[in-house]
């Protein structure tokens, strides 16, 4: 039966990381894939990780199953990480949350509830947006549109045009938003900006869907979660997911939260057995290990504060890697002004070349990208910065 179904392309993305594995050129250089890595290009467990981790395996006495809904701690932890202990959806107990698989579980799951909840609505995302997020939507059966986002001529937001689609966006419709360090083209919404899409959610009555995987990466753990908050505060209902893979280097223990912000208590204890009986018929039981470890991070003073500091180095970090490439493409005379990367935000930028230009860096330099010109700026180095740069101005 199965001999119906065609091979598929590769993911562009992870098709991109297995050309590269497979390049001998010793020069090449990797900015694929969305990973977080340092100065020799490892990426490296954290710190505060190894010390939760030794914790973990000296008080750890069962693999039984754990509650369907996650580890207790790791909820509370993040719930106060994203949007503030104060909160008044958090005190008054108003959010639902469930652990999940990484911020693609998270994702996923939300998709299925909101399927489950209004069938006919439409997810409006962001053009461009995360490679996957229109899969995740669709493959639950939902209805996908875009909104105007980013403007490669002129490297920034076509905020005009995005508020003219979100103002006319239907009730109970889902508009799809970054809570920071948009995914691919690093451009953020301003605080300012923020307050005009919470007037759009309460002028048409769509909810947002904020989905936060690189807390921390743009401009710290709390300026980061400045439209999370504002929209959480002032709207009866907001969706959220989040990812733990690249603030806590926790990638392959797949950890993540789903939330919704509700109305009403009430109304979070019942969909608290909706969003556990979608998670029920999709994976049945969360994974423990890399929760535990965000909970024994999150719930201890000292590990809590290594890990702040260690987040403020990755971010520290990438803000200088931004810098010394402008900079050097400056130095080697680049006919094409690069300033905008460094108001752009987290660990992607969008270099605005052609997907021609992409290939042509690829195929001559061995520099490695996606087409749209997304590069990861944790994958430079002071080793690597001069070819890189070198590699784009020829192309130019
Ligand atoms: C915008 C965005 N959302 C969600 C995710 C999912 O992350 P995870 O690896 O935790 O599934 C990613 C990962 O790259 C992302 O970039």
């Amino acid at each position: 039966m199965f001999e119906v179904l065609p091979a598929l392309p590769a993911d562009p993305i992870l098709g991109l990381s297995a050309a590269f594995k497979e390049d001998t050129n010793p020069k090449k250089i990797d900015l694929g894939v969305g990973v977080y890595k340092d100065e020799n290009g490892n990426t490296p467990i954290l710190e505060s990780v190894i010390k939760a981790q030794r914790l973990l395996l000296d008080s750890e006495t069962t693999k039984t199953y754990i509650a369907p809904q996650g580890v207790a701690g790791f909820l509370t932890g993040m719930k106060a990480l994203l949007f503030g202990a104060s909160h008044p959806a958090v005190t008054e107990d108003r959010i639902t949350a469930v652990q999940t698989p990484g911020g693609t579980g998270a994702l996923r799951l939300l998709a299925e509830l909101i399927a489950r909840g209004n069938p006919d609505a439409t997810v409006w995302v962001s053009d461009p947006t995360w490679a996957n997020h229109i899969p995740i939507f669709e493959t639950a059966g939902l209805r996908i549109e875009k909104y105007p986002y980013f403007d490669k001529a002129s490297r920034g937001i076509r905020f005009d045009a995005m508020m003219e689609t979100l103002n006319s966006v239907k009730k109970n419709d889902i508009v799809l938003l970054h809570g920071c360090c948009h995914n691919p083209t690093g451009q953020d919404l301003n605080q300012t900006q923020w307050q005009a899409v919470l007037e759009a959610a309460q002028k048409t009555g769509f909810i947002p869907f904020i989905d936060v995987a690189y807390q921390g990466f743009g401009d710290g753990l709390d300026e980061d979660a400045y439209g999370i908050r504002l929209l959480s505060e002032n709207l009866p209902e907001m969706i959220l997911s989040a990812s733990c893979s690249k603030n806590f280097g926790l990638y392959r223990e797949r950890t993540g939260m789903a939330c919704v912000v509700t109305n009403s208590n009430a109304t979070r204890q019942s969909l608290q057995t909706q969003i556990q009986s979608v998670a029920r018929a999709n994976y049945s039981m969360p994974p423990s290990w890399g929760a535990a470890i965000v909970d024994i991070i999150l719930n201890d003073e000292q590990l809590k504060a290594l890990w702040q500091s260690e987040v403020t180095d990755m971010r520290t970090r990438m803000k200088s890697l931004r810098a010394m490439l402008v900079q050097k493409l400056k130095d080697k005379g680049a006919s094409m002004d690069f300033d905008f990367v460094n108001s752009q935000k987290g660990m992607f930028s969008f270099l605005c070349i052609s997907p021609e230009q992409v290939k042509k860096m690829r195929a001559d330099s061995a520099v490695y990208f996606v087409d749209s010109s997304r590069v990861n700026i944790a994958g430079i180095s002071q080793s690597n910065v001069d070819d890189l740069a070198e590699a784009l101005v020829k192309i130019l």
